[in-house]
């Protein structure tokens, strides 16, 4: 974890790398902070910075780069200065900018083996949190590794410490949040980069009671034995074909404040998705062990609103089991009674998440909550849809849908809205039960239906969000500054929108 501190002045040691971003190249002395670093190096340097810089032609342009190694007394080692224009036409694009700026922070430091920092902030926009915890971010996802399986370990290298120069009012609490919510990022990446032979129900049961421990927390657990005795059919369906347990896990975070709102988290948390019966291909399956990424962005999105309290209720329920293929497991045409009495008939058992979901939104709404948010690598159709960068989003209120939105905007986690179409719900209609886990195939809108079967299982909650992250929760390569495979997606989202109204 790389520790932030704001300075007033440049602090200058011989093994320190020096990165100023520049959005012009103003070498004359200036009143106020704006452009006096640059001046001051150069000073410093006795105008070599400036000559160096019209000899390469570095211009501040996005893109550009200019290392410099000056070598000079009261000078860091190594300067590099780097274009550097706020842009972009969305806020989503302007915060953005940030994440990537501290993604290069991390990589020309590994490039330099620099492990402290100097960031030159005069031309940034820093006293705006959600900027700084961009910046704070970038370095921590690029700098993101997972080798525990790797029996020679890559030199590990890392960014120790980044001291902020600037004038401007940078909020320290904004550094904590932004360290905050970088951690519980990679909390869900290493959940879901763990093999699934080790990352089953019961260790992600392990570490929900870890997060519990730690951010003193209420948690509870049921059981396969519980679940049966409850009649949480779907959850308990879904296991019959996996040696392995079934659970549902309850964390509950509680405001000092008393508080009336409360707003209820559901995650998949399906281990490993083989299709059961229905069974998946090869290719398919490869990359199933992320079928818990929902489960994971709300377990470290608990840990991350133990740390950063909100002010509203904040209650975690994750639905756990492997979709496998046994001597028992469910077979298509099978109709099971979920915990809220509804019956459905499963007709693809590859349509299994639904199914777990369906129990823990029972339960969430049998609790009485304000709102639900689900979160879920739910359908291929998202995929189809909306490619591989956005989540899709659905929800009965234009309110919330809104609102998260909006704090996947400036968590760098993009979201697109899919309409609810109510005249669909017929597809789900079972000729011999109340619903069927699938609509007719040829008619597509996978996604949707989707929504719609998870819509029956929400009772009296007024207010619902269904968040489909089957999309952006894995990457096999690389993507920006997103290393490869599990991706953390929704945690920052999560946290801010429950944040939201708290600065
Ligand atoms: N876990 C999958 C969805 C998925 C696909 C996640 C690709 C990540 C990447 C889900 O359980 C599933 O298999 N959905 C089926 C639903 C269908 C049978 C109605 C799908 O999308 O094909
Ligand atoms: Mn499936
Ligand atoms: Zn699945």
């Amino acid at each position: 974890m790389t520790r932030f501190l704001i300075a007033k002045q440049l602090p200058t040691k011989s093994n320190e790398l020096l990165i100023a971003p520049l959005s012009n190249l103003d070498l004359k002395p200036k009143r106020g902070a704006g452009q006096s670093v640059l001046h001051s190096l150069d000073s410093i340097s006795a105008g070599a910075l400036g000559r160096l810089i019209k000899q390469r032609g570095f211009k501040p342009k996005a893109g550009e780069s200019l290392t410099a190694d000056l070598g000079q007394k009261g000078l860091p080692g190594r300067i590099v200065l780097l274009g550097w224009k706020e842009k972009g036409e969305s806020e989503f694009e302007r915060v953005e900018e940030y994440r990537k700026l501290g993604s290069s922070l991390f990589s020309q430091a590994q490039r330099t083996k620099a492990s402290t920092v100097v960031l030159v902030a005069s031309d940034l926009d820093l006293s705006k949190e959600e900027n700084l915890s961009a910046l704070i971010e970038g370095v921590e996802l690029t700098g993101y590794r997972f080798n525990k399986y790797k029996s020679t370990k890559e030199p590990g290298f890392a960014v120790k410490q980044v001291t902020i120069v600037t004038s401007a009012k940078v909020s320290r609490d904004g550094i904590a949040r932004g360290t905050v919510l970088a951690v519980a990022t990679s909390l869900a990446r290493d959940l879901i980069n763990t093999p699934p032979i080790d990352c089953t129900p019961s260790f992600l049961v392990k570490h929900a009671r870890e997060v519990a421990r730690r951010g003193k927390l209420k948690i509870q657990v049921w059981d396969r034995k519980a679940l049966a005795r409850m009649g949480a059919g779907g959850l308990i369906g879904v296991s019959m074909g996996s040696a392995e347990g079934a659970y549902l896990v309850k964390l509950t975070y509680r405001p000092k404040k008393s508080t009336k709102r409360v707003v209820s988290l559901v995650g998949k948390g399906v281990t490993f998705d083989s299709g059961g019966l229905s069974i998946k291909t090869g290719d398919g399956m490869m990359t199933m062990k992320c079928d818990m990424s929902g489960a994971a962005a709300v377990i470290a999105a608990m840990s991350a609103i133990a740390q950063l309290k909100p002010d509203c209720e904040v209650r975690g329920y994750i639905p756990t089991c492997e979709n496998m293929i046994g001597p028992s497991a469910l077979r298509p045409g099978d109709v099971i009674r979920m915990l809220n009495k509804k019956t459905v008939e499963v007709l693809n058992t590859d349509a299994e998440g639904r199914l777990i979901l369906a129990d823990a939104l029972s339960m969430a709404s049998k609790d009485g909550c304000d709102e639900v948010i689900d979160i879920a690598t739910l359908t291929g159709a998202c995929v189809t849809a909306l490619g591989s960068d956005y989540a899709g989003i659905l929800g009965n209120s234009s309110r919330i849908v809104r609102d998260i939105i909006k704090a996947g905007e400036v968590s760098g986690e993009p979201f697109w809205e899919l309409p609810l179409v109510k005249g669909y719900a017929s597809q789900i209609k079972s000729p011999v039960a109340d619903l069927k886990n699938i609509g007719s195939r040829s008619k597509g809108g996978g996604t949707i239906l989707g929504a719609l079967f998870l819509k029956e299982f929400i009772g009296e909650t007024p207010v619902w969000a269904h968040l489909d992250i089957a999309g952006p929760a894995f990457v096999d390569g690389a993507n920006g500054y997103i290393t490869a495979g599990g991706v953390g997606f929704g945690v920052r989202t999560l946290v801010r929108y429950l944040l939201r109204g708290k600065e």
